[in-house]
């Protein structure tokens, strides 16, 4: 009994999850927790390397498959669709989860090369995933999906507006796509992680501060509540939740996992 009892609950035993950006931070991190409840993993990333290292640090007796693809270029998207099907027969779980900070600049100094290619990957590879495994889940009544935001897509952000516009698109994506597909118990959900630790945040801290001068970390943290950074792993956990049943009326929402960033 105690604090464990309420985790035990969420298990994904014999369900088939497939993770984009399987090969960096949330996206592994998450991997991992979906395998850990009993997931099947079909792991997707166009970084072949890390996505190596990735399906090697799930838990031993996980299955798992890995797919390099572009979730930008549709033939690719297809094609991890069709693999995952091929290999386990079905989807359950799909964490729409890739995605790039792009440049970190003010919007005067953007390149329109630049905000085509943060739309790309964030918008419309989201929009992909969502338009081929839907009907693999339409077609069963059932299943999942939890796609990556941010609390960029809910507050402004200096120095990173075509992330927050291209993150704000990802959560008019997941509303739309929960009343679609609402009647066929299919749900739609979306995370927005805030700070969290990982090589993607340093980017942006770092490309913030062109002097390089060392940001005390009370300096980086003072505007959260909860005075730290985020784990990947909780990001990790509220994407178990929602991939589970215990989240059975849970469509068309938006999770903070940021401290309290953005309660006030
Ligand atoms: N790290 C944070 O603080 C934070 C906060 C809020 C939201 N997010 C979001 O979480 C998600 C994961 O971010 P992360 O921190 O793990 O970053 P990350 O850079 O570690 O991982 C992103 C992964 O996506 C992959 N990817 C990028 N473009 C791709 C493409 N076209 N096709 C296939 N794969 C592609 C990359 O290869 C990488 O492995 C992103 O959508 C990000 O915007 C991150």
């Amino acid at each position: 009994m105690g604090g464990d009892f309420m985790p035990d609950r969420i298990r994904l035993d014999g369900r088939v999850a497939v993770v984009t950006g399987a090969a960096g931070v949330i996206g592994s991190a998450t991997a991992k927790r979906l395998a850990e409840r009993g997931a099947r993993i079909v792991a997707v990333d166009r970084q072949e390397q890390d996505l190596g290292a990735a399906i090697r640090d799930l838990p031993a007796s996980a299955e798992a498959l890995a797919i390099s693809a572009d979730v930008t270029a549709e033939d690719e998207v297809k094609k991890y669709v069709r693999t995952a099907i091929d290999r386990f027969g079905k989807i359950d779980v799909f964490y729409n989860n890739a995605g790039v900070e792009g440049d970190i600049a003010p919007l005067t100094d953007y390149s329109l090369e630049s905000f085509r290619r943060v739309l790309d990957v964030n918008v419309v590879g989201v929009f992909l995933g969502l338009k081929h495994v839907l009907p693999v889940m339409l077609a069963r009544n059932k299943g999942s999906i939890i796609n990556t935001a941010s609390i960029a897509g809910l507050i402004g952000a200096p120095d990173i507006a075509v992330y927050s516009a291209s993150k704000h698109a990802v959560i008019g994506l997941t509303r739309s796509a929960a009343i679609e597909c609402g009647k066929a118990s299919v749900r739609v959900n979306c995370v927005c992680p805030g700070m969290i630790d990982s090589r993607m945040l340093s980017s942006i801290i770092e490309g913030r501060n062109p002097s390089n001068a060392p940001i005390p970390n009370e300096k980086i943290v003072e505007r959260i509540p909860a005075r730290r950074l985020g784990r990947a792993s909780e990001v990790a956990s509220i994407v178990a939740f929602l991939a589970s049943d215990e989240a059975s009326y849970v469509s068309g929402s938006a999770y903070t996992v940021d401290g309290g960033r953005t309660a006030g």
